[in-house]
């Protein structure tokens, strides 16, 4: 142990002297994980070592190719580096159109982005580093695939401007995606996209069904608000009520279902809890403001899902069917 630290310590300082003997022209390449380091990592260490390791340091070369071509011309700088600066559109000079630019004159081949001058954040100038850290954290340097700027979860960078949407998957009935089972680039294409909301899938009920198949039927006898639009029912994000729920049975229901109409002939009541003037009711003829005798069921039937419990579609026959009661 000793002596092992004893031959490091007595290479180190012999080294030293070597190298500090020689002339600075004639010093001897550095070992091989370092020949690639470009010329503005001797300044730049820290912007160098962050992105070393990662896919645009890995194009780097000796003259800093990899870091002018994202920060332009720097050969005038690295002569006077004081005095000059390259022309830096992340600098204060840039603005998100011309630091977006940077970013597409390499990357606008790529499938995801074919939509990015359509979508939500191009057109609210969000640029590609609101997202993407390049540099990431100093000197930490990181291979993860998708870096972002605010590390761990991709939906805290989200949440960062998207505050709402931050507050709803709090929310107790919410999807998994503070668990880290959903991301948000799931359902949405943050580089944007021709569908609502930048969804992934051309409509909401496609985003829908790419994890939720049972979902998408066909049914025998299907319940039209479901086929046309999952959020008209569901928060995609969350919600107080259960199961992503924007309102709860009955409101939720009678938002469409007129109450006065349910249960219909079979339980008799047609009016509401009183009589009102000029209800038909043989019972509540003649009076106002008074129970109404024929009311019987209503307590049980505001809890809708009891009975109409495949909401979804139901492919059972006959009426039970007909009527999503199976
Ligand atoms: C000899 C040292 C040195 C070298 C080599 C050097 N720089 Fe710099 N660079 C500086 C200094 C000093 C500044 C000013 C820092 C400040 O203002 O905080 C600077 C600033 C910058 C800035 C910020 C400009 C701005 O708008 O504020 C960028 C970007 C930059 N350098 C890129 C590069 C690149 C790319 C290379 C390699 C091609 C490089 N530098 C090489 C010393 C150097
Ligand atoms: C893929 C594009 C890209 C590459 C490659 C890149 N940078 Fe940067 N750099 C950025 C962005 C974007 C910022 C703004 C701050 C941030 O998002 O981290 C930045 C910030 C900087 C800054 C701080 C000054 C400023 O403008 O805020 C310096 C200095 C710098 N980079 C130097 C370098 C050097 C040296 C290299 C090569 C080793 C390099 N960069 C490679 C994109 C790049
Ligand atoms: C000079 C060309 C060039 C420029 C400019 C450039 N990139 Fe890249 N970028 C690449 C290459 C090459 C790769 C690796 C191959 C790939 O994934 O396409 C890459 C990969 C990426 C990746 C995926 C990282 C990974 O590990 O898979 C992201 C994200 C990215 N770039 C964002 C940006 C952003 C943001 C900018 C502008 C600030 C930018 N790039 C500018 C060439 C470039
Ligand atoms: C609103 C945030 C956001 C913006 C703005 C953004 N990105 Fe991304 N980007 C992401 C996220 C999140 C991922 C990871 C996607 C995933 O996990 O499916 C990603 C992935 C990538 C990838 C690698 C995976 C792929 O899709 O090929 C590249 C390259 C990339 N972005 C480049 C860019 C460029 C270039 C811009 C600017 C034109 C940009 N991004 C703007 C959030 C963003
Ligand atoms: C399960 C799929 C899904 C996930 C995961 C998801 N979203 Fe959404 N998001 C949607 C759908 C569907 C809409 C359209 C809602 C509507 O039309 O009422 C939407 C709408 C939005 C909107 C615009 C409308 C609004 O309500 O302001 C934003 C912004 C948004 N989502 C951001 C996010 C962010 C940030 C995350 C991650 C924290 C996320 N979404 C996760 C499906 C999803
Ligand atoms: C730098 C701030 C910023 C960040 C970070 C950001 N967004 Fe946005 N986003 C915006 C702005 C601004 C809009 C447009 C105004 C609005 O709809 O709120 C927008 C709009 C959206 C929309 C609505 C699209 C539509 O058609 O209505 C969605 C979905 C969305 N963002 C998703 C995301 C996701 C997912 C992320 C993370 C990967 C993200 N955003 C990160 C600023 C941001
Ligand atoms: C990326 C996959 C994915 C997509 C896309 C997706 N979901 Fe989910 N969904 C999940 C997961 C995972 C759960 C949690 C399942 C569990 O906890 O058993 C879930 C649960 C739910 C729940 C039940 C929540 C609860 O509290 O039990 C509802 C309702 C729901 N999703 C509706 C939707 C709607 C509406 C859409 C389209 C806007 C959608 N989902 C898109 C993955 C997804
Ligand atoms: C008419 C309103 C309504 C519409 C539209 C609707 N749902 Fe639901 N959904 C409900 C109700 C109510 C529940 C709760 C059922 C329960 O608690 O028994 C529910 C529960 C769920 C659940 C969790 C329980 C389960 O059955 O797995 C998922 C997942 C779900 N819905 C997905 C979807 C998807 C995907 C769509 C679009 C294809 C959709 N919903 C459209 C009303 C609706
Ligand atoms: C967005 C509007 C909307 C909402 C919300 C809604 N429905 Fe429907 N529902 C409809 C439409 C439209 C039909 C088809 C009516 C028809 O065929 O005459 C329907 C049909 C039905 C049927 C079959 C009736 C028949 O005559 O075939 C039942 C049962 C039903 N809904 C129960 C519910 C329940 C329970 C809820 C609450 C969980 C609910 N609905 C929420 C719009 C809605
Ligand atoms: C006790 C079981 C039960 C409950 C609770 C219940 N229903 Fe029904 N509902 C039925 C049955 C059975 C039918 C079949 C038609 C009939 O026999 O009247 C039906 C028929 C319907 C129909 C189609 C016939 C019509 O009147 O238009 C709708 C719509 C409906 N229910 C909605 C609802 C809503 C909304 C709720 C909650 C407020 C609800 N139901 C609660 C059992 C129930």
């Amino acid at each position: 142990m000793r002596i092992k630290s004893i031959l490091t310590m007595t290479g180190v300082v012999a080294a030293f002297i070597w190298i500090s003997a020689m002339p600075a022209q004639a010093q001897p390449k550095p070992a091989a994980a370092a020949q690639t380091a470009p010329v503005c990592a001797k300044c730049h260490e820290a912007q160098w070592k962050s992105t070393d390791l990662t896919a645009h340091g890995a194009k780097n070369d000796a003259d800093g190719g990899m870091c002018q071509s994202c920060h332009g011309d720097a050969s005038a700088h690295i002569k006077d580096p004081n005095k000059v600066k390259p022309a830096d559109p992340f600098g204060k000079a840039g603005t998100a159109e011309t630091r977006t630019a940077v970013c597409l004159t390499c990357h606008s081949g790529n499938r995801d982005l074919a939509f990015w001058a359509a979508g939500k954040h191009q057109l609210n100038d969000v640029t590609c580093s609101n997202c993407h850290s390049i540099h990431g954290k100093a000197l930490a340097p990181s291979i993860n695939k998708f870096v972002t700027t605010f590390r761990p979860g991709q939906w805290e960078g989200c949440g960062n401007c998207h505050q709402q949407i931050r507050a709803a998957i709090f929310k107790p009935s919410h999807h998994p995606i503070i668990e880290g089972k959903v991301k948000c680039s799931d359902c949405h294409n943050p580089h944007g996209a021709l569908s609502p909301a930048m969804v992934k899938q051309p409509t909401i009920n496609d985003q829908c069904y790419t994890c939720h198949a049972d979902k998408r039927g066909p049914y025998v006898f299907n319940h039209p608000p479901v086929e046309e639009n999952c959020v008209t029912c569901h928060n995609p994000h969350g919600s107080v009520h259960a199961k992503l729920l924007n309102e709860n049975a009955p409101n939720l229901c009678q938002d469409c279902h007129d109450w006065s109409r349910h249960p219909g002939t079979v339980y008799a009541g047609q009016g509401g809890w009183l009589c009102a003037p000029g209800d038909t009711n043989p019972a509540c003829v003649g009076k106002t403001s008074q129970p109404n005798p024929a009311v019987n069921n209503r307590l049980v039937t505001r809890a809708c899902l009891n009975c109409h419990n495949a909401i979804h579609g139901s492919n059972a026959p006959g009426n039970r069917g007909k009527y999503l009661t199976r």
